[in-house]
């Protein structure tokens, strides 16, 4: 059984068909990119497995229970979290009332609670010397670690990031990166949306190509990587 499977998407904006039966799985213990230029889709596509957004034909699965309907509380609740794009962090709270929140859908001692958090900044150390620092305060970067660490406090089995290397400088890519494969090695699955291909690729199992709200292409990712269509439209070869 697959951790997510897509079956036949259709969403729509008004009269704009922004995703066209789309379908896609992430099985456990991969990491799945789905790449595309800007407008092509990619946000609908998180935001409608998210709940936030209804698709009007097609099922979403969630280790084979239909969530297509689910609301999007109870989505995070059964074990989807998603960092949106933009980070979103709580700017006005502190880096650490942050990291609180995001484990607040769930159940577990305080105790638990608290090794939880522990491990938060064992991933993140910088966030450790940040504690108090209000979250808006961050450095882009930084509120992107804190936007994933809060994700990772839900303790999710499926991790839904939606370009989280935007805006960032090489080195603080490398590092979002680099933590990405760490919560995949430690048990995560991952389904990753970037635009920046040639990360994205490198570190993927399988990936999907999306234009134009239909997936053009899709397989492992470095078979995607060595095509020449995708290497001209997304790796600037
Ligand atoms: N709320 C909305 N109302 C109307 N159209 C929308 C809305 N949100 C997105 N769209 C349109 O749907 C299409 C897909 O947008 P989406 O945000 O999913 O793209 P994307 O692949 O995430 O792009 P980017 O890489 O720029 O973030 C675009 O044409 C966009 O203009
Ligand atoms: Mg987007």
């Amino acid at each position: 059984m697959s951790v997510l499977e897509i079956n036949g998407l259709n969403v729509y904006y008004g009269n704009i068909h922004a995703i066209k039966d789309v379908s896609l799985k992430v099985e456990e213990g991969e990491i799945v990119s789905l790449i595309g230029a800007n407008g092509a889709g990619k946000t609908t596509t998180l935001q409608t497995i998210s709940g936030i957004i209804r698709p009007k034909t097609g099922t979403i699965l969630f280790n084979g229970k239909d969530i297509t309907k689910e609301r999007a509380h109870n989505i995070v609740k059964m074990g989807i979290a998603q960092v949106p794009e933009g980070r979103r962090v709580f700017s006005q709270l502190s880096v650490s009332d942050n990291v609180r929140l995001g484990a607040f859908t769930v159940k577990d001692t305080a105790e638990g609670l608290k090794a939880n958090r522990k491990r938060f900044y064992d991933i993140f150390p910088r966030m450790r010397e940040r504690k108090q620092q209000l979250a808006g305060t961050l450095s882009g970067g930084e509120q992107q670690m804190l936007a994933m660490g809060r994700a990772v406090m839900s303790r999710p089995k499926l991790l839904i990031l939606d370009e989280p290397s935007m805006g960032l400088s090489p080195l603080f890519v490398k590092e979002i990166f680099k933590t990405i494969v760490e919560l995949n090695k430690k048990g995560t699955t991952i389904l990753l949306v970037e635009q920046n291909a040639r990360m994205a690729l490198s570190i993927a199992d399988r990936a999907y190509v999306i234009e134009t709200g239909r997936i053009g292409m899709e397989g492992p990712a470095k078979e995607l990587a060595e095509n020449e269509d995708v290497k001209k439209a997304y790796l600037g070869a």
